[in-house]
C-alpha cells in the first residue's frame, strides 16, 4: 500500500535551492491554496514542468517572470499545474438528490414573483458540476422555469479548466456516475467522447475568477440564489475559508443556499447560515435572524430520489483506487475476471456468513477517499479520526483510517485499522483483500488466508455486484485478483 516514487535529483536541487520558499510562496499566495505549503513534492515537479518548457535557466530567472508585468502568460501557466481538476457529472448523488427536491423547489418558490434562478459553481474545473444542475434543471423543471432569468455559471481559477469548459467534451471517465439512460439522452458520441447537447449548454457561462482575490459577484448582475463551492476548501487554509465563506454569505440573500463538498462541513466555518442536515448530506442556508446554526429540517424518510439515478445501485465511483487493489481498466477486465469456482479451494479457511446486498458506501468514506485521491492527507487523517471517535462500533471509520495509513506507508497501523474493521464485519472483502497485500512480503501462509477468504467470501455473493467500499470494483474482480495473488503465492499454506 506504499507509494514510492524513484527521487528526482533535480526535484531535489530545485527544493534545496535558496529560491525556492519564494516560489513556493508565490503558488500559494496566487491560488491562496495553503495546502501547498506541506506538498513541496508537488510544487517542485510543477515548477520544473514549467521552467523546463519555457527553458528558464535558473529558479531565480523564472521568479522573476512570474513577478513581472510580462509574466501573465507564464502565471497562468504555473496554475494550470498546480491545480487539481478532478471532477465528474452527478458527484455526490444525495447533494443532487437535495438539489431537486428541497434546493431548487424552494428557489422556485421563493422567487415566484422575480422569476430569477442564478445558480453558481465555483471551482467548477472542467465543467460537469453547473452541466449536471442544467441537465436537472431542464428535465425537471423546464417547463416551470420558461420566461424565467436562469443563469448557471461555472468560474474556476485555471483558464485551461475553463476552455475544456467551454467545449464539454468529455471521456467516459468524466460520465462514470452518470446514468445510461442521462448518458443517451443528453449527450452526443464523437469518436471515443461525449459532447453534451446544445440544450444543456443553454444558460451555462463559464468565467475565469479566483475566489481569493478577485471581487464578487464573478459576473455584472449575477445575484446567486445556490452557490456550490464542492472540494475546493480542502485546499485553502481555516482563515481563508472563513473569508470566502463571509463573501458568499454577503452576496446570497437571506434564505440563500449553500452547497459544500462531504469533506467541507466544519460547522464553525458557516457563521450567519443554519444547517440543514438530510438524511446523507448537509447543506447552509443563510438567515438574518440571530440565531445561526440551528438545524431548521431534517429529512423525514428518504429524500426522493433523483429519477435518473439507477436503483439499488451508487451512481458514484470513488476515483481513487484502493491501494494494493488492482485498477479496473477498460477492456482489461475480462482478462483479470476469471469466473469462480464452485467450490472453495482446498485448505481454504472457514469462510463467514456473506454480506448482506451490497449497502450503498456510506458518503464519509466516499468523502475521506475523494481526499486522498487530491492527496489531501492530512483532511483524510481528521476526518477519519473524528469519524471513529463518533463511531468506534462500526467498520467503515477503521477501513477509512487504514486508508489513510495506507496511502501514509505506515503498515503497522494500517494492518491494525484493517484487523479493527474485520472484528466488526468479518465479510468485508475489501479488508480481506488489503490484509492479504499488506501481509504478503512478510507472512506468506496469513496473506494466502486472507486471499482465500476473498475468494470463499465471492463465491457466494452476485459476481457482478459491486464491493462494498470499492465500488469501482466488482466482486469476481476483487475475486480474480485475490486467486492471482495466490499463484503468485504458490505453495502451501
Ligand atoms: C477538485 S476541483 C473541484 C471541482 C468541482 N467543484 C467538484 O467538486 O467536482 C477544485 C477546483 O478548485 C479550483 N480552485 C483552486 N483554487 C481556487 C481559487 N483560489 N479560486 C477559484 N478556483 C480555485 C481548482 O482550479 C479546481 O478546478
Amino acid at each position: 500500500m506504499t507509494r514510492t516514487a524513484p527521487p528526482d535529483p533535480r526535484a531535489a536541487r530545485l527544493r534545496a535551492d535558496p529560491v525556492f520558499a519564494a516560489l513556493k510562496g508565490w503558488a500559494v499566495a496566487a491560488t491562496g491554496m495553503s495546502f501547498l505549503n506541506a506538498r513541496d513534492d508537488s510544487v517542485a515537479a510543477a515548477l520544473l514542468r514549467r521552467m523546463e518548457a519555457g527553458g528558464f535557466a535558473s529558479p531565480a530567472q523564472y521568479l522573476r517572470c512570474l513577478e513581472s508585468p510580462e509574466g501573465e502568460a507564464e502565471r497562468e501557466a504555473l496554475i494550470g499545474e498546480l491545480t487539481i481538476g478532478e471532477t465528474y457529472f452527478f458527484r455526490f448523488r444525495a447533494q443532487w438528490d437535495a438539489f431537486a427536491d428541497l434546493v431548487v423547489p424552494n428557489i422556485l418558490e421563493r422567487n415566484r414573483a422575480l422569476r430569477r434562478l442564478h445558480l453558481w459553481c465555483a471551482g467548477c474545473a472542467t465543467g460537469p458540476e453547473p452541466y449536471t444542475a442544467a441537465i436537472l434543471l431542464h428535465d425537471l423543471f423546464g417547463r416551470r422555469l420558461k420566461g424565467w432569468d436562469l443563469r448557471i455559471l461555472g468560474s474556476d481559477l485555471n483558464r485551461g479548466f475553463l476552455e475544456e469548459a467551454g467545449r464539454a467534451v468529455y471521456s467516459d471517465w468524466a460520465l462514470r456516475a452518470t446514468p445510461d439512460e442521462v448518458r443517451a439522452r443528453c449527450f452526443d458520441r464523437s469518436g471515443r467522447d461525449w459532447v453534451l447537447k446544445p440544450d444543456y449548454r443553454r444558460g451555462v457561462e463559464f468565467h475565469r475568477h479566483n475566489l481569493v482575490h478577485d471581487p464578487f459577484p464573478p459576473a455584472d448582475g449575477f445575484s446567486p440564489d445556490l452557490i456550490l463551492c464542492r472540494n475546493v476548501f480542502i485546499y485553502f487554509d481555516t482563515a481563508t475559508n472563513r473569508a470566502v465563506v463571509a463573501r458568499f454569505r454577503d452576496l446570497l440573500g437571506d434564505g440563500g443556499w449553500l452547497m459544500v463538498g462531504h469533506a467541507e462541513t466544519d460547522v464553525r466555518l458557516f457563521d450567519g447560515f443554519e444547517t440543514v442536515a438530510l438524511k446523507d448530506t448537509m447543506l447552509y442556508r443563510r438567515t438574518d435572524r440571530p440565531t445561526p446554526r440551528r438545524p431548521f429540517a431534517r429529512a423525514r424518510g428518504p429524500a426522493r430520489p433523483v429519477p435518473c439515478a439507477p436503483k439499488g445501485r451508487p451512481l458514484l465511483r470513488p476515483t481513487v483506487r484502493q491501494a494494493g487493489v488492482p485498477p479496473r481498466r477498460e477492456g482489461a477486465a475480462t482478462a483479470l475476471v476469471a469466473p469462480p469456482s464452485a467450490t472453495a479451494p482446498a485448505g481454504a479457511p472457514p469462510v463467514p456468513e456473506p454480506p448482506a446486498p451490497v449497502p450503498d458506501l456510506p458518503e464519509r468514506y466516499r468523502a475521506i477517499l475523494e481526499l486522498l485521491a487530491a492527496d489531501a492527507l492530512p483532511e483524510a487523517a481528521r476526518l477519519s479520526l473524528d469519524w471513529l471517535t463518533e463511531d468506534v462500533m462500526t467498520p467503515w471509520p477503521h477501513l477509512a483510517l487504514a486508508a489513510v495509513f495506507g496511502h501514509r506507508g505506515d503498515s503497522a497501523r494500517c494492518e491494525k485499522a484493517l484487523r479493527d474493521a474485520l472484528y466488526l464485519d468479518r465479510t468485508l472483502l475489501l479488508a480481506h483483500y488489503e490484509l492479504g497485500c499488506l501481509l504478503r512480503p512478510t507472512d506468506a501462509a496469513a496473506a494466502r488466508r486472507s486471499f482465500r477468504t476473498v475468494v470463499g467470501l465471492s463465491q457466494r455473493l452476485p459476481a457482478d455486484g459491486a464491493v462494498p467500499g470499492a465500488p469501482a470494483l466488482t466482486v469476481a474482480e476483487l475475486s480474480a485478483a485475490a486467486s492471482l495473488q495466490l499463484d503468485r503465492l504458490g505453495g502451501a499454506p
